[in-house]
């Protein structure tokens, strides 16, 4: 009966996040760099991004911890490149033969990729590597600056062809001097009886950084901050472009 979770993702997820966030994001990124770019996703998941940029005519590239999010993602277009986790140690002095020209970050995976200053330290000075000249990095969080850790939980319930998916967010620890919280989230699936058919646990942690520690860091290694708003979300979009030098 066990499962994993990431194989209902999408069903769960798009659900909760609706289709007009999505699309306001695509947007976004097609304001951001021309079609036939080139696209790095940092925890690219599912594809929620990658499958429709790539539809757009984007070069698409992702990167993700979870093995089983990238089976579903390979599962929904086995041409999509995934390239290897250790793209992101790449220091300034190593020979990186490929760049981006837009590095993506979305939905608060900032928050899982980096759980101390050195992690963060490290993702921004990747990302900088990994970018072209005029490459950009774009981060999705949530507004972590007033962060209630409480108000996080959340039950949410999708049917989909006579089955129930139940997937429930609790949190279980809180660290209030690094603002870094672990969850819980749970899913279970049942039949038309209310028997549960599947189900699967999986705990996150997260440092909920807030906006001046992610823009100071970033500033440290080269880039500066436009902050973006969209109509259908509270979410908050970070545009990082490298910093012009100076013609000597
Ligand atoms: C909240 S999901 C976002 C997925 C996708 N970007 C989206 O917006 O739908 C976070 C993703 O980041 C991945 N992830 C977590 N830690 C990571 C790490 N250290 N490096 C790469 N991916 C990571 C997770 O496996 C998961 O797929």
């Amino acid at each position: 009966m066990k499962t994993n979770s990431a194989q209902h993702y999408d069903l769960v997820y798009n659900a909760w996040i609706g289709p007009d966030k999505t699309k306001e994001e695509i947007s976004l990124i097609e304001q951001l760099t021309p079609s036939g770019s080139s696209i790095l996703d940092i925890g690219s998941g599912t594809g929620r991004h990658l499958i429709p940029l790539k539809q757009k005519q984007y070069q698409v590239f992702g990167l993700d911890s979870s093995e089983e999010m990238t089976q579903v993602l390979k599962s929904k277009d086995p041409q999509i490149e995934i390239l290897p986790f250790s793209l992101l140690e790449q220091k300034k002095d190593s020979i990186m033969s490929t760049k981006f020209n837009l590095v993506l970050c979305m939905w608060n995976t900032v928050f899982e990729v980096a759980l101390e200053q050195r992690e963060l330290d490290n993702f921004f000075e990747s990302a900088a590597n990994l970018l072209t000249p005029n490459g950009v990095l774009l981060i999705n969080t949530t507004d972590a600056d007033d962060f209630e850790p409480q108000t996080e939980d959340f039950v949410h319930m999708v049917e989909h062809q006579s089955l129930e998916y139940k997937m429930t967010w609790k949190l279980l620890d809180y660290n209030p001097e690094t603002s870094t919280t672990v969850a819980e989230e749970q899913l279970i699936v049942s039949n038309r009886f209310k028997q549960k058919t599947q189900e699967s646990r999986r705990l996150i942690t997260q440092r909920h950084w807030r906006h001046d520690e992610l823009v100071d860091t970033a500033e440290r290694f080269g880039f500066v901050c436009n902050l973006v708003r969209l109509s259908s979300t509270e979410d908050k979009y970070f545009i990082f472009r490298k910093k012009r030098r100076p013609i000597s």
